[in-house]
């Protein structure tokens, strides 16, 4: 494998540049979910976990630094093909973000795009409720979807578009997240 792909599969480099560029706890910790998500759905999927897991962790790894739509995560990919980041690599990054209006054409793209306003809801869903993640079922994060003043910075109509995107219902696609991140509850400061 050439060193650009070796690099798109390289979790501790992942981790160190997430790490070098995020500060946040909380912004670590959703691009962490996201890594958790994807993993799992590449696993499902028979598809490279470490490559789609590399992926999410770094998807947003430019948002502290480039805040703005007009910065994130445009700005971040120029850095990521200095560093030897694949093309597909950085394209998947981009296509995350609906401003940039990138068609998402592989299954990473689209599950990428499906997981990250999700992971981030469940999360807000998760600190609600007293036992976290344990139990937490599809409907009652349908329920808090339908009530628009909870988390309304996220996206109602990019997580059905998440959904649709990868062919799933999205009972389905919520519980299958759920599950996903559940062990990793501590981790991601979700302990009951
Ligand atoms: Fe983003
Ligand atoms: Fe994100």
């Amino acid at each position: 494998m050439s060193d650009a792909e070796d690099l798109a599969r390289d979790r501790d480099r992942a981790q160190a540049l997430l790490e070098e560029w995020v500060a946040s706890d909380a912004l670590r910790r959703h691009c962490r979910s996201v890594e958790i998500a994807l993993r799992a759905y590449a696993a499902e999927l028979g598809e490279d976990a470490d490559a789609w897991g590399c992926v999410g962790l770094l998807h947003d790894f430019d948002w502290e630094r480039h805040p703005s739509l007009e910065r994130h995560p445009q700005d971040g990919e120029p850095v990521l093909a200095a560093l030897g980041y694949p093309e597909w690599f950085r394209r998947a990054i981009l296509s995350h973000a609906e401003h940039v209006h990138l068609p998402r054409e592989t299954a990473l793209e689209r599950h990428l795009f499906a997981c990250d306003e999700l992971a981030g809801f469940i999360h807000a869903c998760a600190l609600m409720r007293p036992d976290r993640l344990e139990g937490m079922e599809p409907r009652s994060v349908r329920k808090k979807l339908k009530d628009k003043r909870f988390a309304a910075n996220v996206s109602r109509e990019d997580i059905t578009a998440g959904a649709e995107g990868i062919g799933r219902d999205l009972d389905d696609h919520i519980a299958f997240v759920i599950a996903a991140l559940a062990p990793h509850a501590a981790e991601l400061g979700l302990t009951a």
